[in-house]
């Protein structure tokens, strides 16, 4: 049992296959062992796992991780090298294992390991021979819900986007203001968003409300797609390029459109903040294609480069160069920094639901409230605890003094002098 509701503890968070895992890994395994020991009873099984391109700071050599548990006698060993002769044997690209490792539960897992093939190809992770028997399965899965529980993204943003095959377009994204991310999840996925979106804004107004344009925020805690949707690898990394890796989400929300003129005119999302804008990114906005982006869709216009100006559009602004986010569904734009962008007309037929994560700077107040989502904290990794603002010290401060472990934690997370090598 955990005793703990809510995110791990900043103290218990490790980095996946990092000494401090594998001591935490093992030092928990025992513990599970000596719980279950009818588990073990005659059972005579080893189980493999290795993992390549790990980031250098982890000092493993030419960049592999990998252990071996051995279970036999009612015990088990750990040895901190794979042997490609156990009963089962997993392997992998590191970066690709990550979302798998920081999944809680077995259906998230196999979601999460669903979502890494579609990214990284089948090859990314892959397993082979004989499953554990029954007894011994549930406390492998006990250990891997621990573990994930505590697992932190790799802090090592230019070895994480090289990883993913995303440098160019983190340069794309420092240039003009936005990139797509093109069949960044499968088609089901963006239809189960696409039907749950649809479900929240539909049951509070009808389709008249504003120009044919219906929304609804404050959505992580409507279910885990939407709570897996904001923590996804690649959009993260691409959105951390511009915003630094103790981003915080300021609202989940979804907008659908039905036919007829745009309802939302030239903007640049930075609300409340005077012009001129700083030199750096303070929110981004990463809208979801629910269906096909065409230009009769009605998708988002954007004007790249046009974050270079340090401030939002005023009426009688030229508005030439702005061009159509055309995307096929189950993509990801992501556009930040203040670039101008507005909604186009949509002349198809039915309407467009897109989905909306945007994220900030860790210092800006949050739209939505992510208050008293302990048990949602709680069935993910520490990743969606420092998305929603929990791992910082706002509002912490009290008679006791300043919370120097959450401003510390934030701190190293937020990193302002570390280059990208793009
Ligand atoms: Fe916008």
């Amino acid at each position: 049992m955990v005793d703990y509701r809510g995110a791990a503890p900043l103290n218990e968070r490790v980095e996946f296959f990092s000494t401090e895992w594998i001591a935490a890994a093992e030092a928990e395994l025992q513990k599970i062992v000596r719980r279950h020991p009818e588990a073990l009873a005659g059972v005579d099984y080893s189980l493999s796992e290795a993992f390549s391109d790990a980031p250098p700071h982890l000092g493993a050599p030419e960049g592999r991780v990998g252990w071996t548990l051995r279970f036999s006698g009612g015990g088990v060993t750990v040895e901190r090298r794979p042997d490609e002769a156990a009963d089962m044997v997993v392997a992998g690209q590191y970066q690709a294992a990550m979302p798998v490792a920081q999944a809680v539960g077995p259906i998230a897992t196999a979601r999460a390991a669903k979502l890494a093939a579609h990214l990284f190809g089948k090859k990314a992770l892959r397993g082979r021979g004989a499953p554990p028997p029954p007894g011994l399965a549930l406390v492998l899965r006990e250990l891997h819900d621990h573990l994930a529980r505590r697992t932190v993204e790799n802090p090592d943003l230019t070895h994480r986007l090289g990883s993913q095959g995303l440098k160019r377009k983190a340069r794309e994204l420092a240039r003009d203001g936005y990139t797509v991310l093109e069949n960044a999840i499968p088609h089901d996925i963006a239809d189960e968003l696409r039907e749950l979106s649809l479900d929240i804004m539909l049951s509070h107004k009808s389709p008249g409300s504003r120009n044919g344009r219906i929304d609804c925020m404050g959505l992580i805690s409507r279910g885990r797609a939407f709570e897996e949707i904001v923590q996804h690898p690649t959009l993260r990394s691409i959105a951390e390029s511009s915003l630094g890796g103790a981003m915080i989400l300021q609202t989940v929300s979804s907008a659908m459109k039905a036919p007829g003129p745009s309802a939302v005119p030239a903007h640049a999302d930075y609300v409340a903040v005077p012009a001129p804008y700083p030199k750096y990114a303070l929110v981004g906005v990463a809208v979801w294609a629910l269906d096909d982006w065409t230009v009769e869709a009605g998708p988002t216009w954007i004007i790249p480069g046009s974050q270079k100006r340090r401030r939002p559009p005023e009426p009688g602004d030229n508005l030439e160069g702005g061009v159509p986010i055309l995307m096929p569904k189950g993509s990801v734009t992501f556009f930040t920094q203040g670039v101008w962008h507005w909604q186009g007309d949509r002349t198809a037929p039915g309407e467009r639901v897109s989905l909306h994560n945007t994220y900030q700077r860790p210092f800006m107040r949050q739209a939505d409230d992510f208050s008293n989502i302990d048990a949602v904290l709680h069935r993910n990794s520490p990743v969606l605890s420092t998305l929603t603002g929990h791992d910082d010290y706002f509002g912490r401060s009290d008679y006791m003094g300043h919370d120097f472990k959450r401003s510390g934690y934030m701190s190293r997370r937020q990193r302002w002098d570390a280059q990208l090598a793009l």
